[in-house]
């Protein structure tokens, strides 16, 4: 099978413009279909062990749902994944105001963040879609403009690869990530999925989840995960509320070059998902926001822990935490980062 790409109507935004949906098909055909609107990931279809294809993200199956609102869905997070404590932070001498668009917080970039924009998509030789966004100085109140380029591939090794990179005319800062909600079985809850996560401390957090600056060791805690665990076998010993994971782990290759930040298995289909990434960090969310109020493909209800999300990323709070890896981006300067979903069954 020769891997592709090919361009749908997706229907039309408020003020009539066109929307678009790609699917991307690679030569042992996997299939992902990307849509222009907030570059969402709306389905991802990879066999089981029996080789049977299954739709492992979370989504709607019509552009109208999307824009109705839901918990990031499969889309690029921008222009700074997770939260800023408070909506502030203070850049070479100057500080700026930001939306606080989740309790006391600013998260994933604001009241019209990256997920809500229309991107300009090319699609590229074989099974890949190039996405490019231009955010204005100002816009959701950070500084500078900044070009975004999203390039997400369906290579012939079974991985959707993404690699980021952009550009800034202001020093701003910027931490992307993308936010697809999988279930590795298809439907039901993900409690049973075994998790390995590469990473030996985490980023402690407040009620508010955001970070107190602290870094502790996984070790003898509900959060490690260095050797492959039920994901939902320790939720009793966690604090949180709506219970589940929502934490930022330190992955011990911290950022250098593509390595495995996470592996998943899921017991029953067989499927499993790697994570590699250039990123320092990882969230883990189970989907504990998940509430039932949603309906998404196929009629299915989502409910508490229907998926998770691995998060590759800095780390929460950055740019208000002098001891993390900075997130500032510079004119002149090229950020770059790669995450690659690498799928196969055992
Ligand atoms: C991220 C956050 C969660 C939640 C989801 C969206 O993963 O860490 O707290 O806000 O996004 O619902």
């Amino acid at each position: 099978m020769q891997s592709k790409t090919q361009q749908s109507s997706f229907g039309k935004l408020a003020d009539d413009t066109a929307v678009h949906l790609y699917t991307l098909t690679n030569s042992t055909g996997l299939v992902a279909k990307i849509t222009n609107y907030g570059t969402i990931i709306t389905e991802l279809h990879v066999p089981d062990r029996h080789g049977k294809p299954g739709d492992i993200v979370l989504g709607f199956d019509n552009l109208d749902q999307y824009l109705k609102g839901h918990p990031y869905f499969g889309c690029t997070v921008g222009r700074v994944a997770n939260r800023i404590a408070k909506g502030k932070f203070t850049l070479d001498g100057k500080t700026y105001s930001l939306a606080v668009n989740n309790g006391p917080s600013h998260l994933h970039g604001g009241l019209k963040g990256f997920d809500k924009v229309l991107w300009k998509a090319e699609p590229q030789a074989g099974a890949a879609i190039k996405f490019t966004f231009t955010s204005s100085d100002g816009e959701e109140g950070y500084p500078g403009a900044l070009t975004v380029t999203v390039v997400m591939t369906l290579t012939d090794a079974n991985e959707l690869r993404i690699d980021y990179s952009a550009h800034t005319d202001k020093p701003t800062p910027i931490n992307l990530t993308n936010h697809s909600y999988f279930n590795l079985a298809g439907a039901g809850d993900v409690l049973g999925h075994e998790f390995m996560l590469a990473a030996d401390r985490f980023t402690a957090s407040d009620a508010n989840l955001i970070p107190t600056g602290e870094i502790k060791p996984v070790k003898g805690t509900a959060m490690d995960f260095t050797s492959p665990t039920p994901i939902g076998s320790r939720f009793s010993q966690l604090k949180s509320d709506p219970i589940g994971y929502d934490d930022n782990f330190v992955l011990n290759n911290g950022g250098k070059s593509l390595a495995l930040g996470a592996r998943v298995f899921e017991p029953a289909s067989g499927r499993v998902m790697e994570v590699h990434t250039t990123q320092p960090g990882i969230q883990l969310y189970t989907g504990n926001f998940l509430d039932g109020t949603l309906t998404g493909k196929h009629g299915v209800v989502y409910r508490q822990h229907s998926g998770f999300c691995l998060e590759t990323q800095h780390f929460p709070d950055s740019v208000n935490q002098p001891t993390f890896p900075s997130i500032i981006l510079r004119p002149g300067q090229a950020y770059r980062q790669t995450t690659a979903f690498k799928f196969s069954t055992q």
